[in-house]
Protein backbone atom coordinates (compact mmCIF):
# COMPACT_ATOMS: atom_id res chain seq x y z
CA UNK A 1 0.00 0.00 0.00
CA UNK A 2 1.48 3.41 -0.74
CA UNK A 3 1.30 5.79 1.69
CA UNK A 4 0.10 9.15 0.69
CA UNK A 5 3.10 11.18 3.07
CA UNK A 6 1.18 14.72 2.95
CA UNK A 7 -2.29 13.42 3.24
CA UNK A 8 -0.42 11.21 6.37
CA UNK A 9 1.33 14.52 7.65
CA UNK A 10 -1.72 16.63 7.59
CA UNK A 11 -3.58 13.99 9.41
CA UNK A 12 -0.72 14.17 12.02
CA UNK A 13 -1.02 17.67 12.54
CA UNK A 14 -4.61 17.78 12.91
CA UNK A 15 -4.10 14.79 15.59
CA UNK A 16 -1.34 17.29 17.41
CA UNK A 17 -4.34 19.72 17.23
CA UNK A 18 -6.86 17.45 19.29
CA UNK A 19 -4.21 16.17 21.09
CA UNK A 20 -3.63 19.54 22.73
CA UNK A 21 -7.20 20.43 22.53
CA UNK A 22 -7.74 16.91 25.08
CA UNK A 23 -5.50 17.95 27.39
CA UNK A 24 -6.15 21.65 27.53
CA UNK A 25 -9.88 20.43 28.28
CA UNK A 26 -8.92 19.76 31.86
CA UNK A 27 -5.91 22.85 31.87
CA UNK A 28 -9.51 24.88 31.65
CA UNK A 29 -11.01 23.31 34.55
CA UNK A 30 -8.30 23.95 36.61
CA UNK A 31 -7.57 26.82 35.74
CA UNK A 32 -11.39 27.80 36.32
CA UNK A 33 -12.04 26.16 39.53
CA UNK A 34 -8.82 27.89 41.23
CA UNK A 35 -9.77 31.27 39.71
CA UNK A 36 -6.69 31.35 37.68
CA UNK A 37 -8.29 33.12 34.90
CA UNK A 38 -10.53 35.79 37.13
CA UNK A 39 -6.71 36.45 39.15
CA UNK A 40 -5.11 37.08 35.41
CA UNK A 41 -8.13 39.45 33.88
CA UNK A 42 -6.50 42.52 35.85
CA UNK A 43 -2.91 43.42 35.49
CA UNK A 44 -0.14 41.19 33.79
CA UNK A 45 1.41 39.37 36.42
CA UNK A 46 4.26 36.65 36.73
CA UNK A 47 3.81 32.85 37.74
CA UNK A 48 4.99 33.89 41.10
CA UNK A 49 2.30 36.56 41.64
CA UNK A 50 -0.59 34.51 40.37
CA UNK A 51 0.48 31.76 42.76
CA UNK A 52 0.22 34.33 45.72
CA UNK A 53 -3.02 35.67 44.80
CA UNK A 54 -4.60 32.30 44.28
CA UNK A 55 -2.91 30.76 47.12
CA UNK A 56 -1.67 28.24 44.61
CA UNK A 57 1.68 26.19 44.24
CA UNK A 58 3.85 28.29 42.28
CA UNK A 59 5.41 25.77 40.10
CA UNK A 60 2.43 24.45 39.12
CA UNK A 61 1.36 27.23 38.53
CA UNK A 62 4.59 28.11 35.84
CA UNK A 63 3.63 25.21 34.17
CA UNK A 64 -0.23 25.50 34.21
CA UNK A 65 0.32 29.09 32.38
CA UNK A 66 2.73 27.67 29.60
CA UNK A 67 0.26 25.40 28.67
CA UNK A 68 -2.47 27.99 28.38
CA UNK A 69 0.21 30.41 26.48
CA UNK A 70 0.85 27.46 24.04
CA UNK A 71 -2.70 26.88 23.34
CA UNK A 72 -3.58 30.42 22.88
CA UNK A 73 -5.56 31.08 26.06
CA UNK A 74 -3.71 33.46 27.87
CA UNK A 75 -0.68 35.69 26.70
CA UNK A 76 2.52 35.91 27.36
CA UNK A 77 4.68 38.77 27.10
CA UNK A 78 8.65 37.30 26.74
CA UNK A 79 9.99 40.86 27.62
CA UNK A 80 8.31 41.10 30.93
CA UNK A 81 8.24 37.37 31.78
CA UNK A 82 4.63 38.13 32.51
CA UNK A 83 1.02 36.82 31.60
CA UNK A 84 -2.28 38.25 31.18
CA UNK A 85 -5.66 37.46 29.65
CA UNK A 86 -6.44 39.96 26.47
CA UNK A 87 -10.25 41.46 26.70
CA UNK A 88 -11.21 38.81 24.38
CA UNK A 89 -9.61 35.63 26.33
CA UNK A 90 -10.98 37.60 29.56
CA UNK A 91 -14.56 37.80 28.47
CA UNK A 92 -15.07 34.42 27.52
CA UNK A 93 -12.59 32.75 30.85
CA UNK A 94 -12.90 35.03 32.93
CA UNK A 95 -16.40 36.89 33.11
CA UNK A 96 -19.27 34.23 34.31
CA UNK A 97 -22.47 35.05 32.80
CA UNK A 98 -20.89 36.66 29.93
CA UNK A 99 -22.07 34.90 26.50
CA UNK A 100 -19.49 33.79 25.40
CA UNK A 101 -18.27 32.45 28.80
CA UNK A 102 -16.33 28.52 27.90
CA UNK A 103 -15.53 27.01 30.91
CA UNK A 104 -18.42 24.89 31.45
CA UNK A 105 -18.43 23.60 28.69
CA UNK A 106 -15.19 21.92 29.72
CA UNK A 107 -16.48 21.18 33.10
CA UNK A 108 -19.38 19.17 31.00
CA UNK A 109 -16.99 17.53 29.01
CA UNK A 110 -14.43 16.52 31.31
CA UNK A 111 -17.16 14.89 33.48
CA UNK A 112 -18.51 13.05 30.53
CA UNK A 113 -15.08 11.68 29.57
CA UNK A 114 -15.54 10.00 33.30
CA UNK A 115 -18.00 7.76 31.53
CA UNK A 116 -15.89 6.48 29.05
CA UNK A 117 -15.08 2.88 30.45
CA UNK A 118 -18.82 2.79 31.49
CA UNK A 119 -19.70 3.51 28.17
CA UNK A 120 -16.80 1.48 26.51
CA UNK A 121 -18.87 -1.60 28.67
CA UNK A 122 -22.02 -0.25 26.83
CA UNK A 123 -21.05 -0.37 23.28
CA UNK A 124 -20.43 -4.04 24.10
CA UNK A 125 -23.88 -4.78 25.73
CA UNK A 126 -26.39 -2.26 24.37
CA UNK A 127 -26.84 -0.90 27.63
CA UNK A 128 -28.30 2.51 28.22
CA UNK A 129 -26.51 5.03 30.61
CA UNK A 130 -28.75 7.92 32.65
CA UNK A 131 -28.26 11.23 33.10
CA UNK A 132 -28.25 10.38 36.28
CA UNK A 133 -25.54 8.28 36.06
CA UNK A 134 -22.89 10.26 35.34
CA UNK A 135 -20.33 12.65 37.03
CA UNK A 136 -22.38 15.37 39.04
CA UNK A 137 -19.82 17.56 37.30
CA UNK A 138 -22.07 16.72 33.84
CA UNK A 139 -25.10 18.91 35.61
CA UNK A 140 -23.08 22.00 36.86
CA UNK A 141 -21.09 22.10 33.48
CA UNK A 142 -24.25 21.94 31.48
CA UNK A 143 -26.14 24.49 33.64
CA UNK A 144 -22.94 26.63 33.22
CA UNK A 145 -22.35 26.42 29.04
CA UNK A 146 -25.97 26.85 28.31
CA UNK A 147 -27.30 29.49 30.75
CA UNK A 148 -25.19 32.12 28.76
CA UNK A 149 -26.89 30.81 25.29
CA UNK A 150 -30.59 31.12 27.28
CA UNK A 151 -29.47 34.79 28.98
CA UNK A 152 -28.62 36.14 25.84
CA UNK A 153 -31.55 34.73 22.79
CA UNK A 154 -34.79 33.24 25.38
CA UNK A 155 -36.28 36.70 25.94
CA UNK A 156 -34.77 38.38 23.42
CA UNK A 157 -35.60 36.28 19.87
CA UNK A 158 -36.53 32.63 20.84
CA UNK A 159 -39.56 33.46 22.54
CA UNK A 160 -40.35 36.99 20.37
CA UNK A 161 -40.21 34.16 17.52
CA UNK A 162 -43.24 32.46 18.48
CA UNK A 163 -46.43 33.34 17.61
CA UNK A 164 -48.03 35.69 20.09
CA UNK A 165 -46.51 34.17 23.18
CA UNK A 166 -44.57 36.85 24.53
CA UNK A 167 -47.60 39.27 25.06
CA UNK A 168 -49.19 36.38 26.62
CA UNK A 169 -46.53 35.43 28.95
CA UNK A 170 -46.54 39.30 30.14
CA UNK A 171 -49.76 39.32 30.44
CA UNK A 172 -49.87 36.28 32.80
CA UNK A 173 -49.44 32.85 31.44
CA UNK A 174 -48.60 29.30 32.87
CA UNK A 175 -45.48 28.11 32.16
CA UNK A 176 -44.30 24.11 31.69
CA UNK A 177 -40.30 24.10 31.25
CA UNK A 178 -39.78 20.17 30.88
CA UNK A 179 -36.60 18.70 31.45
CA UNK A 180 -35.43 21.47 33.21
CA UNK A 181 -32.41 20.57 34.55
CA UNK A 182 -30.95 23.02 37.08
CA UNK A 183 -33.82 25.07 36.08
CA UNK A 184 -31.60 28.11 34.10
CA UNK A 185 -34.32 28.22 31.30
CA UNK A 186 -37.19 28.46 33.73
CA UNK A 187 -35.10 31.28 35.86
CA UNK A 188 -34.63 33.23 33.02
CA UNK A 189 -38.18 33.21 32.27
CA UNK A 190 -39.30 33.69 35.61
CA UNK A 191 -37.54 37.22 35.53
CA UNK A 192 -38.44 38.28 32.34
CA UNK A 193 -41.87 37.56 33.12
CA UNK A 194 -42.75 38.71 36.51
CA UNK A 195 -46.79 38.62 35.48
CA UNK A 196 -46.56 34.70 34.44
CA UNK A 197 -46.67 31.36 36.62
CA UNK A 198 -43.61 28.55 35.84
CA UNK A 199 -42.88 24.92 36.89
CA UNK A 200 -39.83 23.47 36.12
CA UNK A 201 -40.04 19.52 35.76
CA UNK A 202 -37.25 16.78 35.81
CA UNK A 203 -36.70 13.37 36.74
CA UNK A 204 -33.41 13.76 37.98
CA UNK A 205 -34.46 14.75 42.19
CA UNK A 206 -30.37 16.16 42.41
CA UNK A 207 -31.07 18.82 39.52
CA UNK A 208 -34.48 19.75 40.96
CA UNK A 209 -33.38 20.28 44.21
CA UNK A 210 -30.35 22.33 42.87
CA UNK A 211 -33.04 24.24 40.53
CA UNK A 212 -35.37 25.06 43.88
CA UNK A 213 -32.56 26.72 45.49
CA UNK A 214 -30.80 28.26 42.45
CA UNK A 215 -35.00 29.86 42.21
CA UNK A 216 -34.61 31.00 45.82
CA UNK A 217 -31.32 33.06 45.32
CA UNK A 218 -32.86 34.73 42.18
CA UNK A 219 -35.60 36.06 44.23
CA UNK A 220 -38.31 34.09 42.20
CA UNK A 221 -39.59 31.86 44.52
CA UNK A 222 -42.59 33.41 44.35
CA UNK A 223 -43.76 32.36 40.57
CA UNK A 224 -41.56 28.91 40.00
CA UNK A 225 -41.70 25.89 41.22
CA UNK A 226 -39.97 23.07 40.78
CA UNK A 227 -40.85 19.06 41.08
CA UNK A 228 -39.65 15.84 39.91
CA UNK A 229 -41.40 14.23 37.00
CA UNK A 230 -41.19 12.15 34.14
CA UNK A 231 -41.80 14.08 30.78
CA UNK A 232 -43.90 11.37 29.96
CA UNK A 233 -46.07 11.42 32.42
CA UNK A 234 -45.46 15.29 34.51
CA UNK A 235 -48.19 16.63 35.87
CA UNK A 236 -50.68 19.62 34.97
CA UNK A 237 -53.30 21.34 32.64
CA UNK A 238 -53.93 23.79 30.18
CA UNK A 239 -50.23 25.10 29.95
CA UNK A 240 -49.62 28.44 27.67
CA UNK A 241 -46.24 27.12 26.54
CA UNK A 242 -44.60 24.49 27.26
CA UNK A 243 -40.57 24.44 26.97
CA UNK A 244 -38.69 21.45 26.55
CA UNK A 245 -34.65 22.74 26.10
CA UNK A 246 -32.31 20.24 24.68
CA UNK A 247 -33.82 16.97 26.30
CA UNK A 248 -36.32 16.10 23.82
CA UNK A 249 -33.86 13.50 22.13
CA UNK A 250 -32.96 12.56 25.26
CA UNK A 251 -35.78 11.11 26.19
CA UNK A 252 -36.50 7.16 25.73
CA UNK A 253 -39.64 7.82 24.33
CA UNK A 254 -40.70 11.17 22.80
CA UNK A 255 -43.65 10.59 21.21
CA UNK A 256 -45.09 9.51 24.41
CA UNK A 257 -43.50 12.98 26.17
CA UNK A 258 -45.12 14.63 23.20
CA UNK A 259 -48.34 12.81 23.77
CA UNK A 260 -47.99 14.45 27.25
CA UNK A 261 -47.17 17.78 26.12
CA UNK A 262 -50.65 17.58 23.79
CA UNK A 263 -52.18 16.62 27.11
CA UNK A 264 -51.15 19.27 29.22
CA UNK A 265 -51.94 22.05 26.99
CA UNK A 266 -54.35 24.61 26.39
CA UNK A 267 -56.08 24.23 23.37
CA UNK A 268 -54.18 27.36 22.27
CA UNK A 269 -51.33 26.68 23.79
CA UNK A 270 -47.59 26.62 22.37
CA UNK A 271 -44.91 24.11 23.19
CA UNK A 272 -41.42 25.17 22.29
CA UNK A 273 -38.81 22.90 21.68
CA UNK A 274 -34.89 23.87 21.46
CA UNK A 275 -32.99 21.59 20.13
CA UNK A 276 -28.84 21.54 19.16
CA UNK A 277 -28.29 22.61 15.43
CA UNK A 278 -28.78 20.03 13.10
CA UNK A 279 -29.15 19.24 9.20
CA UNK A 280 -31.34 16.51 8.82
CA UNK A 281 -28.29 14.29 6.67
CA UNK A 282 -25.23 13.08 8.32
CA UNK A 283 -23.05 13.93 5.47
CA UNK A 284 -24.12 17.93 6.33
CA UNK A 285 -23.45 17.47 9.77
CA UNK A 286 -19.69 16.84 8.87
CA UNK A 287 -18.55 20.15 10.72
CA UNK A 288 -16.97 21.39 14.31
CA UNK A 289 -20.23 22.09 15.32
CA UNK A 290 -21.70 18.46 14.12
CA UNK A 291 -18.42 17.11 15.91
CA UNK A 292 -19.29 18.45 19.19
CA UNK A 293 -22.99 17.16 19.43
CA UNK A 294 -22.07 13.79 17.89
CA UNK A 295 -19.58 12.78 20.12
CA UNK A 296 -21.56 14.16 23.45
CA UNK A 297 -24.72 12.15 22.02
CA UNK A 298 -22.55 9.20 21.92
CA UNK A 299 -21.63 9.41 25.58
CA UNK A 300 -24.82 11.50 27.13
CA UNK A 301 -28.06 11.68 24.76
CA UNK A 302 -28.22 8.46 23.08
CA UNK A 303 -27.16 6.38 25.91
CA UNK A 304 -29.76 8.20 28.30
CA UNK A 305 -32.28 7.53 25.73
CA UNK A 306 -31.38 3.59 25.98
CA UNK A 307 -31.75 3.65 29.38
CA UNK A 308 -35.51 5.10 29.57
CA UNK A 309 -38.72 2.97 28.39
CA UNK A 310 -38.73 3.43 24.66
CA UNK A 311 -34.99 3.44 24.21
CA UNK A 312 -35.65 5.85 20.58
CA UNK A 313 -32.18 6.99 20.39
CA UNK A 314 -33.02 10.43 18.12
CA UNK A 315 -29.45 11.30 19.14
CA UNK A 316 -28.77 15.01 19.28
CA UNK A 317 -28.50 15.83 16.05
CA UNK A 318 -31.79 14.32 15.11
CA UNK A 319 -33.05 17.15 12.81
CA UNK A 320 -36.18 18.64 11.32
CA UNK A 321 -37.86 15.94 9.81
CA UNK A 322 -37.08 13.48 12.43
CA UNK A 323 -38.11 15.91 15.07
CA UNK A 324 -41.19 16.98 13.22
CA UNK A 325 -42.15 13.54 13.10
CA UNK A 326 -41.89 12.47 16.94
CA UNK A 327 -44.41 16.34 17.05
CA UNK A 328 -46.97 15.07 14.64
CA UNK A 329 -46.99 11.58 16.09
CA UNK A 330 -47.57 12.81 19.69
CA UNK A 331 -50.96 14.26 18.35
CA UNK A 332 -49.92 18.14 17.16
CA UNK A 333 -50.77 19.59 13.58
CA UNK A 334 -48.84 22.42 13.58
CA UNK A 335 -45.20 22.48 13.57
CA UNK A 336 -42.53 24.97 11.85
CA UNK A 337 -38.66 26.09 12.87
CA UNK A 338 -39.54 29.39 14.81
CA UNK A 339 -36.00 30.59 14.54
CA UNK A 340 -31.96 29.77 14.95
CA UNK A 341 -28.55 30.09 16.02
CA UNK A 342 -25.49 28.61 15.03
CA UNK A 343 -25.38 25.95 17.89
CA UNK A 344 -29.72 25.92 18.48
CA UNK A 345 -32.96 25.27 16.36
CA UNK A 346 -35.90 26.77 17.82
CA UNK A 347 -39.55 25.00 16.72
CA UNK A 348 -42.65 25.63 17.52
CA UNK A 349 -45.25 22.96 18.11
CA UNK A 350 -49.07 23.78 18.26
CA UNK A 351 -51.97 22.07 18.19
C1 LIG B 1 -28.94 18.26 28.38
S1 LIG B 1 -29.84 18.39 29.85
C2 LIG B 1 -30.72 19.94 29.60
C3 LIG B 1 -31.18 20.55 30.91
C4 LIG B 1 -31.91 21.88 30.77
N1 LIG B 1 -33.10 21.77 29.97
C5 LIG B 1 -30.99 22.93 30.18
O1 LIG B 1 -31.16 23.28 29.00
O2 LIG B 1 -30.10 23.41 30.89
C6 LIG B 1 -31.11 17.17 29.63
C7 LIG B 1 -32.08 17.10 30.80
O3 LIG B 1 -33.17 16.23 30.47
C8 LIG B 1 -33.52 15.51 31.63
N2 LIG B 1 -34.26 14.31 31.21
C9 LIG B 1 -33.80 13.27 30.49
N3 LIG B 1 -34.76 12.38 30.29
C10 LIG B 1 -35.89 12.86 30.89
C11 LIG B 1 -37.22 12.40 31.02
N4 LIG B 1 -37.61 11.25 30.46
N5 LIG B 1 -38.11 13.15 31.71
C12 LIG B 1 -37.71 14.32 32.27
N6 LIG B 1 -36.46 14.81 32.19
C13 LIG B 1 -35.56 14.10 31.49
C14 LIG B 1 -32.19 15.24 32.31
O4 LIG B 1 -32.36 14.89 33.66
C15 LIG B 1 -31.47 16.57 32.09
O5 LIG B 1 -31.70 17.46 33.14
Amino acid sequence: MALDMQKLDAFLGRFVGDLGATFNAGMVVIGDQLGLYKALAGEPVSAAELASKTSTDSRYVEEWLAAQAASGYVEYDAATGRFGLSEEQAYALATEGSPAFIPGAFQLATAALKSVPKMTEAFRTGAGLGWHEHDQALFHGTERFFRPGYAAKLASTWIPALDGVAAKLARGACVADVGCGHGASTILMAQAYPASRFVGFDYHAPSIERARACAAVAGVGDRVRFDVADADDYPGAAFDLVAMFDCLHDMGDPVAAAANVRRTLAPDGTWMIVEPFANDRLEDNLNPVGRVFYAVSTLVCTPNSRSQHGAMCLGAQAGESRIRDVVHRGGFARFRRATQTPFNLVYEARP
